[in-house]
């Protein structure tokens, strides 16, 4: 019996086979439990003679199986760990990373050096009406201005033939604080802008930054600080090289457009833009002095309160300072481009 279960246990090549030589010899109906169980019935002088010769049998048997057991255990063990090792030495594998799109970051830099100026920010719908996109800003009805920004128009109302549109400036927003907010008044608007355009420099929807100041005795001098101010800090200048060129714009009197001066691309140059020196000049934003017909649409004396207004477009100065040479691509969501361009890995 004892050379037929040290067999059974070194012929086991799973825990499962040992436990299953266990039940057969040590189980409540097992062999060697059978033969503890007999020794009741034997005389004293039997068990004296059997009973160590029984025990001894339990106990090699036990070991055995104990052994085993572990021996099996270990190497089950060692099988899994060889299975499921991992090499940290392996160089990894690359994962693409997303990244906050050009506009965005842009648009985010803007709104840091401004905010560091003490403007607050302001915000309006995409989906305008006709009174605070164009009315409201001195557009004249029926002008041929309404139809040079290159208007989307929704479907009429039904009910009211009412138009809306999709807001073609961001200057509407200027409407809607001075309407909400008693002067003085120190906004920025960034947001979506809409014109049927598109080009290397035009998409149909763009960026805008509006900027809108309203105080007592608020002039032109006001208005060059504050935008040259603003230019240099976000070229990271310590000064810019601007002019201000006379321009016509509804909603303010005097007008003007400003811009600054710049090399252009060349190889000498890195291919880059160079800002600062140069003769040409660099058209970068609109601007100008309210109109007094702007501030009375919109409840302010213009004998109390005088102020001036900017636009710029965003994705426009992003390619300026990124050298990015064509806008389209800016809206086409191709990763590749905006790998590139370091927006994204
Ligand atoms: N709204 C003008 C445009 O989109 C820009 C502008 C804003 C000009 C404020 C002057 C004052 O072209």
């Amino acid at each position: 019996l004892e050379l037929d279960l040290i067999n059974a246990i070194g012929a086991a090549t799973t825990v499962a086979e040992v436990e299953a030589v266990r039940v057969a010899a040590l189980g409540k109906t097992g062999a060697i439990s059978g033969l503890l169980k007999g020794m009741g019935a034997m005389s004293p002088e039997e068990r004296r003679e059997q009973g160590p010769v029984i025990n001894g049998l339990r106990d090699r048997v036990t070991a055995a199986i104990g052994g085993k057991k572990a021996e099996l255990e270990a190497a089950e063990l060692d099988a899994r760990l060889a299975a499921e090792h991992v090499d940290l030495t392996l160089p990894a594998r690359p994962r693409r990373k997303g990244g906050v799109h050009p506009t965005m970051q842009v648009m985010d830099e803007m709104i840091a050096v401004f905010a560091g100026m003490g403007f607050a920010v302001a915000e309006g719908p995409d989906i305008e009406d006709d009174f605070h996109n164009f009315t409201a800003l001195n557009f004249p009805p029926k002008h041929p201005a309404r139809e040079m920004h290159d208007t989307f128009f929704l479907k009429p109302d039904p009910e009211t033939g009412e138009r809306k549109v999709l807001r073609t400036h961001t200057s509407p927003v200027q409407v809607r604080t001075m309407m909400s907010q008693q002067p003085p008044i120190r906004i920025i608007a960034p947001g979506r802008t809409f014109r049927k355009d598109s080009d290397a420099t035009h998409t149909p929807m763009f960026h805008q930054i509006e900027g809108l100041v309203i105080g007592r005795d608020i002039h032109m001098g006001h208005l060059k600080t504050t935008l040259k101010e603003f230019v240099a800090r976000f070229f990271e200048l310590d000064d810019v090289d601007a002019r201000f060129r006379p321009h016509h714009f509804p909603f303010t009197e005097p007008s003007a457009e400003m811009d600054i001066r710049c090399d252009r691309p060349k190889p000498e140059n890195g291919g880059k833009l160079v800002l600062n020196q140069g003769d040409d000049w660099l058209e970068i934003l609109g601007c100008g002095m309210v109109h007094p017909n702007v501030l009375r649409s919109c409840g302010i004396d213009p004998d109390q309160w005088q102020g001036f207004a900017f636009g710029m477009g965003v994705d426009r100065l992003a390619m300026l300072k990124y050298g990015v040479p064509d806008l389209r691509p800016m809206f086409e969501a191709d990763v590749r481009w905006l790998a590139h361009y370091g927006f994204s890995a």
